[in-house]
């Protein structure tokens, strides 16, 4: 491996979740005492990451990578606010979006779809000042690719997939030939380390283990998938995954490709941990 090859860096930060997920009376639906703690947990996480800019501007990155669910509730108020974040940064801070970033549902669970394309764009435009899905240059010859997986299915809510035109971009980033790692919302191959996973603190007690069993396992559109998958053997450029989603750090490898998952930005790692050319 030649030296320039050694030389990009970038820090993923997953699941910022800025502000609480409520229904129209201001309530979570389900979890009252979640979202007691979900508002301190984001006091806790704005107030660190404020206090670790110095330490994130002497990381010497190419990027800082928001995973998706940037926001738990989009609002004006909390896109100021992750502005106000990066202003002090050095580099520069690209992200992808998230199931949650696109704001209310429906009564069914599902969102409307223009609302859902609107809403990512208008994040994408103008938090991280960049197109939904767009290629950057790492050092080294490599390309990071954002794309956005997290397009809900209509009427399920927990299966997602990848627009037309967004899947035809990474078709030709693909096809450059550039050795590349992609950075998706929802995890490409699903992490075998899931079961043991995320929701803590609402699944960590055994006889809460039920739910747990109750959550699906394969989050893509298999059609999708299987796109994907097809993808993947015909460009071996491509190295791997970074994605959220799942709030669980674990590291995936097979046949060549990685793919990193990430929890909710600080918790269960170092919120420093960076990725680079090793890693993949
Ligand atoms: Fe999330
Ligand atoms: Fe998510």
């Amino acid at each position: 491996m030649g030296e320039n090859e050694t030389a990009w860096r970038i820090l993923p930060v997953g699941d910022f979740h800025i502000g609480v997920e409520t229904d129209e009376e201001g309530l979570h639906p389900r979890y009252d005492e979640y979202v007691r703690d979900e508002k301190d947990a984001v006091e806790r996480k704005l107030t660190l990451w404020r206090l670790l800019t110095d330490s994130i501007n002497a990381l010497d990155l190419d990027y800082v990578v928001f995973l998706g669910d940037n926001f738990g509730k989009f609002s004006e108020a909390n896109c100021e606010v992750l502005k106000d974040l990066f202003k002090d940064l050095r580099c520069p801070v690209i992200g992808v979006m998230g199931n949650h970033d696109a704001g209310q549902r429906l009564a069914d669970g599902t969102w409307p779809p223009d609302y859902w394309l609107e809403r990512r764009k208008r994040i994408s435009e103008d938090v991280f000042g960049h197109d939904v899905c767009a290629g950057f240059d790492l050092r080294g010859g490599w390309r990071l690719i954002l794309l956005n997986n997290a397009t809900p299915i209509a009427r399920d809510r927990y299966m997602f997939t990848i627009a037309d035109e967004d899947l035809s971009f990474l078709e030709s980033e693909l096809a450059r030939g550039l050795p590349c790692v992609t950075v998706m919302h929802v995890p490409f191959r699903f992490p075998k380390a899931y079961a043991t996973m995320c929701h803590r603190r609402i699944y960590e007690k055994p006889a809460d283990q039920r739910r747990l069993d109750s959550i699906p396992r394969q989050f893509m559109y298999p059609p999708m998938q299987e796109k994907l998958n097809a993808l993947r053997k015909k460009h071996a450029n491509w190295r791997g995954n970074i994605a959220g989603h799942v709030h669980y750090y674990a590291c995936d490898e097979e046949d060549g490709f990685t793919q990193w998952t990430f929890p909710i930005w600080p918790e269960r790692s170092d919120p420093l941990r960076c990725l680079d050319v090793h890693d993949f």
